[in-house]
């Protein structure tokens, strides 16, 4: 039996993982595997980065940690990489240890500035792990969008139900622009557009939950890109840390200015530290340098014109995807599983939710790699 409990809920899969190359992994038969769920959407330059492998390794030589007292170079240089992709230069931002926290973080500043407690969110919204967002029986109001992915353009408040029942004292709206818990689902522009400005008009935050969406994976720095709307505060984790745990929340000027006007604390020992920082600082760098986000939006059309391509086969129900998120549904869970299980022993690993296949490579996956995932794929649908 295993000395490490694991609390996610999932069996593992594969074999003892001992080590990795770019978007390879390695068992401990020595067996390749490509790893198209990057980690949990985490190893967005690949993994054993060079580059930032060795930014960790000269910050250790400097420093790791000096405790939230003190500020260091390279905290101020990655908050300013971090604002400019945000496009928030007059904004701050706190680093800290992971996605759940950013988004517990990031609740605390808009229910501290709006002295409100209600928080809307979507009915399909994963917030990350905290007991927090795990219990939604009170100050939550939650918006079911299922029935409207076809919400036309120009929907207007008048003429839908959701928007019509959102309460006024709402203190943030905290949208995920894409994922739907991890089911690349991507809610309707014009409802979030029109939920955006009723919150905002009523005094309340806007909140983009970026954890999985952001840093280049939906082919654009974040997923509120394709919304066309400008967030009050931005969480972002996951892929920012390329596998290190480090995450960021945004906040603009205004949120920041507010924010320092109360006495608002928060006393977690591992914020700004120096070495998370650096891995952010490098891994922006990183994405820029090598051009990842227009490489993931154009090889992004072409792999999901791939994967639409396997919809001729009668156990395929539905493709979705965006940059380099895609997700295929198959007729049932018995077998998505046996697709999960038959990539796996070929060397490719998916992730595997109820009947969906979620595919969210390393951005960097180049389109002889992904070929070889989709002649396998294809040859797996052919005889299911
Ligand atoms: C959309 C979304 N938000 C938040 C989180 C929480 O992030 P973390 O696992 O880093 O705490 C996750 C994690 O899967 C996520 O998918």
């Amino acid at each position: 039996m295993s000395a490490v409990f694991n609390s996610t809920g999932h069996r593992l899969e594969v074999p003892e993982i001992v080590s990795s190359d770019g978007i390879y992994l390695t068992d401990s038969d020595g067996k390749r595997y490509m790893d198209l769920e990057s980690g949990v959407w985490c190893t967005s330059v690949g993994h054993r980065n060079r580059r930032v492998n060795d930014a960790i390794r000269s910050q250790m030589e400097v420093l790791s940690h000096a405790g939230f007292c003190y500020s260091h170079p390279i905290v101020e240089e990655a908050a300013a990489s971090v604002l400019s992709v945000c496009g928030l230069e007059d904004g701050s931002v706190v680093f800290l240890c992971s996605g759940s926290e950013g988004i517990d973080y990031a609740r605390q500043v808009a229910k501290t500035i709006t002295k409100r407690r209600l928080t809307l969110t979507l009915h399909d919204a994963y917030l990350g792990s905290f007991s927090s967002v795990i219990d939604r029986s009170s100050d939550w109001f939650i918006i079911d969008w299922e029935n409207c992915p076809s919400c036309p353009e120009g929907q207007r408040r008048a003429d839908c139900a959701h928007l019509g029942d959102i309460p006024d004292e709402v203190a943030e709206f905290m949208f995920e622009p894409g994922s739907s818990s991890g089911q690349v689902r991507f809610a309707p522009v014009p409802l979030i557009q029109e939920i955006v400005g009723l919150v905002r008009g009523n005094g309340g935050k806007i909140i983009v939950n970026e954890v999985t969406t952001g840093v280049g994976r939906t082919g654009s720095w974040f997923g509120f890109d394709h919304y066309r709307i400008s967030p009050d505060l931005i969480v972002i984790g996951k892929g920012i840390g390329n596998g290190y745990p480090v995450s960021a929340v945004v906040m603009n000027g205004t949120t920041t200015q507010e924010l320092a006007a109360t006495n608002f604390k928060y006393m977690q020992s591992h914020q700004n530290d120096p070495l998370g920082a650096a891995v952010v600082k490098e891994v922006i760098a990183i994405i820029r340098d090598e051009g990842l986000i227009e490489r993931a939006s154009v090889n992004g059309v072409l792999f999901l014109e791939a994967l639409q391509g396997l919809a001729v086969y009668p156990a395929v129900t539905a493709v979705r995807g965006r940059g380099m998120m895609f997700a295929i549904d198959l007729r049932d869970a018995a077998a998505s599983r046996d697709v999960f299980r038959a990539l796996l022993q070929r060397g490719f690993i998916v992730c595997l939710r109820g009947a969906t296949l979620r595919i969210d490579p390393p951005l960097m996956i180049d389109r002889d790699q992904f070929g070889s995932f989709i002649d396998a794929l294809d040859e797996i649908l052919s005889v299911l």
